[in-house]
């Protein structure tokens, strides 16, 4: 084709509005959202980081991957559950990568660095495991937000229900550190409001598994049940362990749900019949769940678990507060007044937020055999951490 002055004219005005057109568009598309995933990628404790990641992204992906307009652009650090390197891990996100939120993580030690990073930064924090008590105790803050459970509950929860069994003497074992600590503490609580007694308390350093002595410590003590906190590649150990010692048969094994969430598959017979208490199950029959664990399962070509739920809800609270703020997420008061008139839409059930920003939810007995940890009953309903020292 030959090109006249006319021709080009015209085509040089057409590019004209061309460009004015996208840098219009330019100008009118919000940043991305920067979300800095802080979570343990090795050790122990690295499903429990992936399948948070996998929950977190079917969330977003559900969303068409935008949060309140804002296309999510992910970050990542592992953090591997240790908490002396945490609070350069977590710089690393809010200084380095200047991420808006920061999503994580597993370890309660690592979350307190955390926290307290959130805390001066003034950068959103969603915790999508970790159950420090102080994250939404002592250390609550309106930008710092949990989408999982504070540590008190899970044990709370089972006191209550060993209580009620009628179960007297009872051991506890699990790692020295926040989450074992806190977990025993829960327990004793309402076991010994309830009228047990924890006769012995027994641990060993995160993230050990040299159980063998303990093993035998609980053979010569002879209580009438076991009270139990560890979690990830562990828990596997100690419930093989616990069968291999004998002690499945003579002395029932009770936790918080995380000793055989996740894990039943290596578990094997070896924690069939465990009785234990969390804030999900395996059946819960309900159209929501259904739903989730299904697409889950053809995403990730794996079964979803409590960590998976948790990493899912905490997406939804944060598109419920950014969507409060037009997508602000410096904006931690109407954030905080958001979440705080919401009801979360979980695959576990609704729950709501407490005033110090913890899940207030329903605790399940749950009993472990034929590869799923099935719904039994209800340990607590609507269960709230008393939040303690949470001044905000
Ligand atoms: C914690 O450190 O808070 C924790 C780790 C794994 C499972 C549950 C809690």
């Amino acid at each position: 084709m030959q090109l006249t002055w006319t021709h080009l004219a015209r085509q040089s005005g057409a590019l004209a509005l061309c460009a004015m057109g996208a840098s219009l568009a330019l100008a009118q598309t919000p940043a991305k959202l920067k979300v800095g995933l802080m979570l343990p990628y090795t050790g122990t404790f690295a499903s429990l980081g992936t399948a948070i990641e996998n929950g977190f992204r079917q969330h977003v992906n559900e969303l068409g991957g935008k949060i309140a307009g804002r296309e999510v652009e992910y970050f990542k650090v592992d953090d591997e559950s240790e908490p002396a390197k945490a609070t350069d891990n977590v710089n690393k996100l809010i200084k380095r990568d200047q991420v808006d939120v920061l999503i994580g993580t597993v370890h309660s030690g690592v979350a307190m660095a955390m926290a307290k990073a959130a805390k001066e930064s003034g950068t959103l924090l969603i915790v999508p495991n970790a159950g420090a008590d102080a994250v939404t105790g002592a250390m609550c803050a309106p930008n710092i937000f949990r989408s999982s459970f504070s540590n008190w509950q899970p044990g709370y929860a089972m006191g209550e229900v060993m209580a009620k069994k009628g179960i007297k003497k009872v051991v506890t074992i699990t790692w020295k550190y926040a989450a074992g600590d806190e977990s025993v503490k829960g327990f004793k609580e309402s076991f010994e409001k309830g009228g047990g007694m924890v006769v012995k308390e027994l641990s060993l350093p995160f993230p050990n598994v040299e159980f063998q002595g303990l093993l035998t410590e609980i053979a010569a003590t002879k209580p009438d049940a076991v009270f139990t906190f560890f979690a990830g590649g562990a828990a596997v150990k100690f419930v093989k362990d616990y069968a291999a010692a004998g002690l499945k048969t003579s002395i029932p094994l009770y936790g918080s749900g995380f000793i055989t969430d996740g894990n039943l598959e290596a578990q094997g017979a070896a924690a069939d019949g465990i009785i234990t208490a969390l804030h999900y199950a395996d059946s819960l029959d309900t159209k929501r769940d259904k739903a989730f664990r299904l697409a889950y399962a053809k995403t990730f070509k794996m079964q979803p678990d409590v960590y998976a739920v948790q990493g899912y809800d905490a997406a939804q609270m944060l598109a419920i507060g950014l969507n409060a703020t037009k997508g602000d997420a410096t904006k931690a008061a109407e954030i905080s007044a958001a979440l705080g008139k919401a009801t979360i839409d979980s695959p576990r059930g609704p729950f709501t937020i407490s005033p110090s920003h913890n899940p207030v939810q329903d605790f399940y007995i749950r009993q472990a055999g034929a590869k799923e940890n099935k719904k039994i009953g209800i340990a607590s309903a609507k269960l709230a951490d008393p939040g303690r020292g949470c001044k905000m």
